[in-house]
Parts: structure tokens; C-alpha cells; sequence
């Protein structure tokens, strides 16, 4: 049996819920990957935490669930994904130089209130250079002007085609430092 790990060591104390949102609609994105990989790492530690995949919105949401309407099938999820969690980690591809819209469709739809006083991690992925850095900063005004805090760590993924193998594994060890730094201060945040 080996050393217990940071993690596991604080782990009693972690009894709250975390959900990894994968902030595209695009069906086998990379992001979803990514969002898998916390999920692992998550579950490796005994950290309870469930991944919300917007590939899986109902496609009307954005017409059906705003200013006054709402469906018993979004209202259902957003309890699920927003309401039973205390803290977010949230996956963002880079899209024409920002997060994707339909992130923010979502939030628009959702309110404020499910999110605010929470505890957001961010994450960028993109195919491109600088892995989302300015994703990471429109994402930290967003949740600001939500109320909600914003860990400091924000792993920016470049070039993510090149180090997510078929599998979906990371075969980059200076990605894989960052993500398990972030996680273990994430989750004493
Ligand atoms: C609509 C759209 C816009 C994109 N814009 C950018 C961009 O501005 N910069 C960049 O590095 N990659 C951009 N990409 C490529 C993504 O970074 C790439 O698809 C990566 O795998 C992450 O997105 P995914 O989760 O959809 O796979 C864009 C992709 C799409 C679908």
C-alpha cells in the first residue's frame, strides 16, 4: 500500500458535491475529454462529482426556458447540476476567442442565484496557442458579476489536439502537474 496522497488525506473533510461542466454543445469535443479526465481524477479520490455535458440540453432551451417560461426537464437538470453543488469546475473550449455562447445562453436561462456565493475552478481548451486565456478572463468577470469566486489556478490547455491521445488520456506530464495542482487547491478552496 502506498503513501496516501494529498487528496486522500483530506478527503473526509471534502463532502461536497462538485459538478464539471463541459461548456460545449459539440458532440465528441475535446473539451468533454477534458472534463472526464477531472471527473477520473475526482473519483480516484473519493471527491463526489458529476459531469454536465451541454451536448445534452434539451435543444429548444435557450426559446423555452427564458424570462417566465421554463420546462420541467430543464428545471429538473438545473436542480441537479446547479442546485446540489456547492462548487464548479468548468471546461471551456476556446470559440472565436471567448468561451462558447451557448455557456452563456445557459447561465442567462439559469439566473444567478443558483451560482452565487459558490466556488468556481476554470479551465481553457483549445487547439490554438494560448489555450483560452482570454475564455479565462471573460469567464472570471462572468462569475464575478454572478457573485460566485473564482480560484486563481486556470489551467490554459493548448494545442489540446496534440496531448489528448484516441483514448482520451493527457500524454503531456507538465498538463497533468497543473491539473492535479489545481485540483488539490481547488478542493481546499
Ligand atoms: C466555433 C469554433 C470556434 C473556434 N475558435 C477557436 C479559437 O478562437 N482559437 C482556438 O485556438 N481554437 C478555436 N477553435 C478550435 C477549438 O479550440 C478546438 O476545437 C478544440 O478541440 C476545443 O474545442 P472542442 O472542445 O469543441 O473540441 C474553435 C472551434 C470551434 C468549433
Amino acid at each position: 500500500m502506498g503513501l496516501p496522497t494529498f487528496i486522500n488525506i483530506l478527503q473526509p473533510i471534502f463532502n461536497f458535491m462538485i459538478t464539471i461542466i463541459s461548456a460545449t454543445n459539440r458532440e465528441a469535443s475535446l473539451t468533454a475529454k477534458v472534463a472526464g479526465i477531472y471527473s477520473a481524477i475526482l473519483n480516484a479520490s473519493n471527491v463526489e462529482n458529476q459531469v454536465m455535458d451541454l451536448s445534452e440540453l434539451p435543444q429548444d432551451f435557450l426559446f423555452s426556458n427564458f424570462y417566465g417560461s421554463s420546462t420541467p426537464a430543464f428545471v429538473e437538470m438545473i436542480e441537479k447540476y446547479f442546485g446540489q453543488s456547492e462548487k464548479f469546475i468548468v471546461v471551456s473550449p476556446e470559440y472565436h476567442g471567448s468561451y462558447p455562447g451557448v455557456f452563456k445562453a445557459l447561465l442567462d436561462c439559469t439566473g444567478g442565484e443558483l451560482i452565487k456565493a459558490k466556488k468556481v475552478a476554470l479551465v481553457g481548451v483549445a487547439s490554438g496557442r494560448i489555450g483560452n486565456l482570454r475564455g479565462m478572463d471573460h469567464l472570471t468577470a462572468l462569475f464575478h458579476h454572478l457573485k460566485a469566486e473564482v480560484y486563481s489556478s486556470k489551467p490554459k490547455l493548448s494545442q489540446i489536439n496534440k496531448i489528448l491521445n484516441e483514448a482520451g488520456e493527457l500524454n503531456d506530464a507538465e498538463a497533468k502537474g497543473v491539473i492535479n495542482a489545481q485540483i488539490q487547491g481547488f478542493l481546499a478552496f
